[in-house]
């Protein structure tokens, strides 16, 4: 028996048997406010330097994030410089506020002042840590010591801001780190106590930013924290609950989510979940999961590979392949079943013109976030039938008939078992072409005429073939008459001796190819012995299409291909 586990103390959640957050519904987006340049940033183990947060910055902005955390600047020269860039260089633009978070000491904040001259809006971040944890092993203080450091700072800002110069406008921000290990009720009061030190009204509400610093517990409890907090909280309308999830568990989504239905209307996290760890809380999937929703989260993921590109290059991190929507496999089906069910969905999509996105196992458009359907499907020993006739019809414009699918897919799955490896789409149309289409050995025609001859006293044509057929390097000139061009080139194909094959269906349709439109013929023939195959055909003209089509079928057989 593993008996280490018992060196850990279980989580206690807090008590809150008629929690109304389990009904809820996310019914619109929070304020987001990345924290990428500072929490993100100080996870780095190369931190960026001026110009990359600039551009960093800058992306954000792009993004759409009205409230960006730009640094620490009373913790680290480049942060203090960073920010003087941003505001001397007039990068800020007039609807987006930068936050700047320092601890809750007072020489920090007095150069944290300092540092933010100038700029238009700012909301002024402070935090100290309140956890019992915390308290008993880092301060060693009890309640009354913590609640003193934070209402001292909480002061302090407020005379600081009544003196400072200038035509900044301040919001604030109170985090009790550590919140999700810090008995609520002590969290209620401190951060009350912060409020009433502040002056915070419902007009110029407070920010009371509620970190899940270290993730404890399930995702609902985080929840119940949170609703427990906003129902106790004394003068509710003069603050913004805000959330700071990190991601230890692996559940800082969740735990958003949750949290957002238990009533959070902020939330601070990074792009992708890069910070300390494993990481804070990925903004781009709780955004994009919204979007699933039909809500518009009121950021711009829709060059989403651009986003990922430029977060690896500034972090040095690799997003994982698998990602949610934005790995580079998040679009990618290799099973069989599920990419005949995507290529069904297109199909529904397109004939029923649905405007509702209904594709099985794509819970979002790709396009959406400007990636695209072509590697969607992977052609692999395992993609089955549809997957190869998908990219058939998705890249080249062949509908294969349905019965033809097996017979494509085998061909497809031996070349993939003979390379050892997936194929390209490229792969699979020269597979299709080399296999099926337009084979000319050992039987050609290499001239051919049909014409019809009206009967008398019907209204049924009867058709006539003449052509001459190459076999084998000889040429052979045949005759024929039929119902059809089918039926009369089959006539012909007996005289010629080519016997034992019958017709079994056809299907055909237009396709262009470049500048030109052809005609492409599916035929499947029973060739002697019983045995079923199909060949295609192409050419301008229909007629001539099938016999190419019969042609290819009866060649493939007659070379052994099957
Ligand atoms: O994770 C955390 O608790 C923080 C606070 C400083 C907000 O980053
Ligand atoms: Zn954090």
């Amino acid at each position: 028996m593993n008996t280490g586990c018992k060196k850990y103390v279980p989580f206690t959640p807090v008590s809150l048997p008629d929690r109304i957050w389990p009904d809820k519904r996310i019914e619109r987006a929070p304020v987001w406010c990345s924290v990428d340049l500072r929490d993100g940033n100080q996870a780095l183990v190369t931190p960026m330097n001026v110009q990359q947060k600039l551009e960093f910055f800058k992306l954000l902005v792009d993004l759409g994030f009205k409230e960006i955390e730009v640094g620490f600047p009373s913790a680290s020269e480049t942060e203090y410089e960073f920010l003087r860039a941003l505001i001397d260089g007039h990068h800020i633009p007039d609807d987006v506020t930068i936050q700047v978070l320092v601890q809750a000491r007072e020489h920090l904040i007095r150069k944290t002042f300092e540092a933010v001259r100038g700029a238009k809006n700012v909301i002024f971040h402070f935090y100290n840590s309140t956890s019992a944890l915390q308290r008993k092993v880092v301060f060693k203080k009890d309640m009354q010591g913590i609640t003193d450091i934070a209402v001292t700072a909480a002061k302090l800002i407020r005379q600081l801001t009544d003196e400072f110069e200038g035509d900044t406008r301040f919001r604030f921000e109170y985090s009790p780190e550590s919140f999700s290990g810090t008995e609520t009720d002590f969290a209620v009061d401190i951060c009350h106590q912060v409020m009433v030190a502040l002056g915070a009204t419902k007009e110029d509400p407070i920010i009371l930013n509620l970190p899940n610093t270290v993730e404890l517990n399930t995702p609902n409890t985080f929840a119940d924290q949170i609703e427990y907090f906003i129902r106790h909280l004394p003068d509710r309308e003069a603050a913004i609950i805000s959330v700071h999830p990190h991601n230890d568990r692996g559940t800082g989504v969740a735990a958003t989510e949750l949290s957002l239905m238990a009533g959070a209307e902020r939330v601070e996290g990074t792009l992708f979940g890069n910070g300390e760890r494993t990481g804070n809380l990925d903004i781009v999937t709780v955004a994009l999961n919204m979007y699933t929703q039909g809500i518009d989260p009121g950021l711009d993921f829709s060059h989403i590979d651009h986003v990922r590109d430029m977060c690896e290059q500034y972090t040095r991190l690799q997003v994982p392949e698998r990602w949610p929507y934005a790995g580079k496999l998040a679009f990618t089906a290799f099973s069989g079943s599920h990419q005949d069910a995507i290529n069904k969905g297109h199909e529904y999509m397109r004939e029923s013109k649905s405007p509702y996105w209904e594709i099985p196992y794509l819970p979002i458009d790709p396009a959406d976030v400007g990636r695209e359907y072509e590697p969607i499907i992977r052609i692999n020993s395992q993609s089955g039938k549809g997957g190869a006739a998908f990219i058939m019809d998705h890249n080249y414009g062949y509908h294969l008939p349905k019965a033809m699918h097996p017979e494509f897919g085998a061909v497809v799955q031996l070349e993939c078992d003979r390379t050892g490896r997936e194929l390209q789409a490229e792969e699979v149309l020269a597979l299709f072409t080399r296999e099926f289409l337009n084979i000319s050995e050992p039987y050609a025609l290499s001239r051919a005429k049909f014409y019809e001859e009206a009967v008398a006293g019907s209204s049924a044509n009867i058709t006539h073939f003449s052509g001459v057929l190459s076999m084998r390097g000889k040429f052979v000139q045949l005759e024929s008459r039929g119902n059809g061009p089918i039926d009369a080139f089959f006539g012909a194909l007996g005289q010629a001796g080519i016997e034992g094959y019958s017709f079994i269906t056809y299907s055909e349709h237009a396709i262009s190819m470049g500048s030109d439109s052809q005609a492409v013929a599916y035929i499947q023939l029973r060739a002697p012995g019983g045995r079923r195959i199909y060949g295609v055909g192409t050419e301008h003209n229909i007629n001539f299409a099938s016999v190419k089509g019969i042609l290819s079928a009866i060649n493939r057989f007659e070379n052994g291909k099957f």
